[in-house]
């Protein structure tokens, strides 16, 4: 078979590596891909908005399957537009694509789920806003309700923060995604991801992560896309995660599919654990990045088999997914300058090298200059290893980014703080 990978980042590296693993795939195309990407799969130009382009590509090379891995696409619906004509899709059509679209859009829906989340309040307008604050204590969380590439969420320490925040996001800083805003109260706990597949009515667990959102160690400075992850989030134990499937999940895909809006896809869910529970931050209508490098280091399975099912509604015919016992951990090497503006074009080298004491090196924003790599985005390669603790991964995925001739790049020191610490109490 034939798969189409869209995308171009560390997760898509990952997809593509065990998408090359399966003996059902013939070739894999992708785009824009990567040069680590390019190692798996034939790169092309071909414009994931110009779903034309994509939709005769597809019938041209005899795709049998399409793997959308960013959340624009989705967002954009190209899922349907490739559905229509007949084309097995990895990730869920526009609709139920606002699960990650729209915050408003899945408040509302966990109002009318009974899902346990977050109080809110959805605004459209500076003085609607302000004088909803009243209804929230201090610190309050304000977001912009449409994509706004992690950047969208603000937690406001107090009123004077909280109205800065507002006028910044009625504004404009945010464009569109910002037009409509939404204040949330505050949870208190430790944050979790848990990720199922489901083809609008199967549902099949796929592991926990925790990322590392803030760019500095100790959790400081500004919030990144991810500067690192592990898996499993052993916090996340077997019990709540039951508590999970049963009030969040279930009802999210039930409510979508009962609504004519059924999810195909991977669900992330993004969780806080409270005090009171489990409770719903946000979703997200695709797989994690980085989380989904640590968790492609625990698939044994053939992934081709699995997304095919999901797409084709068959995943009630699968088993449980089988992920390995052992933890996966990755420290993304960012360059200079992000989450700001990334200092491109410094130069990495020695990769191979890296790799030699058995860590994974997915490329995320690289490319290929004159023969060398070079960094070429904000987050730029995932250092990944396996072992059978978080420690024991995180040692030597630290021996390999120390391996790496990377002389613009950086990244935290202390990735899996959290889990290292439960497991040498
Ligand atoms: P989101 O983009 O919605 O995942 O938000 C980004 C980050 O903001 C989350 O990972 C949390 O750390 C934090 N956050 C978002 N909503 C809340 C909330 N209601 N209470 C506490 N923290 C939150
Ligand atoms: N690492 C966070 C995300 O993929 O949204």
């Amino acid at each position: 078979m034939n798969i189409l990978l869209l995308g171009g980042g560390g997760r898509e590296h990952a997809l593509a590596w065990k998408l090359a693993q399966s003996p059902r795939l013939d070739t894999l195309y992708a785009a824009p891909g990567n040069p680590g990407i390019a190692e798996h799969a034939q790169l092309v130009d071909l414009d994931a908005t110009d779903h034309r382009a994509v939709v005769d590509f597809c019938l041209r090379y005899s795709i049998g399957l399409v793997v959308i891995g960013p959340e624009a696409p989705l967002v954009d619906g190209l899922a349907d537009n490739l559905r229509v004509k007949g084309f097995p899709v990895f990730g869920p059509g526009k609709r139920a694509a606002q699960l990650e679209g729209s915050k408003g859009f899945t408040k509302d829906l966990c109002k009318r789920a009974n899902i346990p989340t977050a109080a809110y309040e959805r605004v459209t307008s500076k003085d609607g806003a302000i004088a909803a604050l009243d209804d929230f204590a201090l610190p309050v969380v304000i977001k912009a309700d449409g994509l706004a590439a992690g950047k969208g969420v603000i937690i406001a320490q107090t009123r004077e923060e909280a109205l800065e925040a507002l006028d910044t996001m009625f504004s404009g800083a945010f464009g569109a995604a910002g037009e409509e805003v939404v204040l949330e109260e505050f949870m208190e706990g430790e944050e979790a991801s848990f990720f199922a597949l489901t083809d609008g009515s199967a549902i099949l667990p796929f592991g926990s992560a925790q990322d590392h959102k803030r760019v500095g160690d100790g959790d400081t400075g500004p919030n990144t896309g991810g500067m690192g992850a592990y898996s499993p989030a052993r916090v996340l134990t077997p019990a709540l995660e039951a508590e999970v499937i049963e009030k969040i999940i279930t009802p999210t895909v039930a409510t979508l599919a009962a609504e004519g809006m059924p999810y195909s896809g991977v669900l992330y869910a993004g969780l806080m654990l409270t005090a009171e529970g489990p409770k719903l931050i946000e979703y997200n209508a695709r797989f994690g990045d980085p989380e989904c490098q640590v968790l492609m280091m625990r698939f044994d399975g053939d992934l081709v088999d699995l997304l095919l099912a999901v797409a084709e509604g068959r995943l009630a015919q699968e088993g449980p997914v089988e992920l390995a016992d052992r933890a996966a951990l990755t420290i993304v090497m960012a360059v200079r300058g992000y989450p700001g503006t990334p200092e491109k074009g410094g130069t990495i080298g020695n990769i191979a090298a890296a790799e030699a004491d058995g860590a994974k090196i997915f490329h995320a924003g690289t490319a290929e200059k004159d023969g060398e790599l070079i960094a070429n985005g904000g987050r730029v390669l995932n250092v990944t290893a396996t072992g059978d603790c978080v420690g024991t991964a995180q040692a030597i995925a630290y021996a390999a980014v120390d391996a790496v001739n990377f002389p613009t790049g950086f990244c935290r020191r202390d990735i899996g703080w959290r889990e290292v610490a439960r497991e040498q109490a």
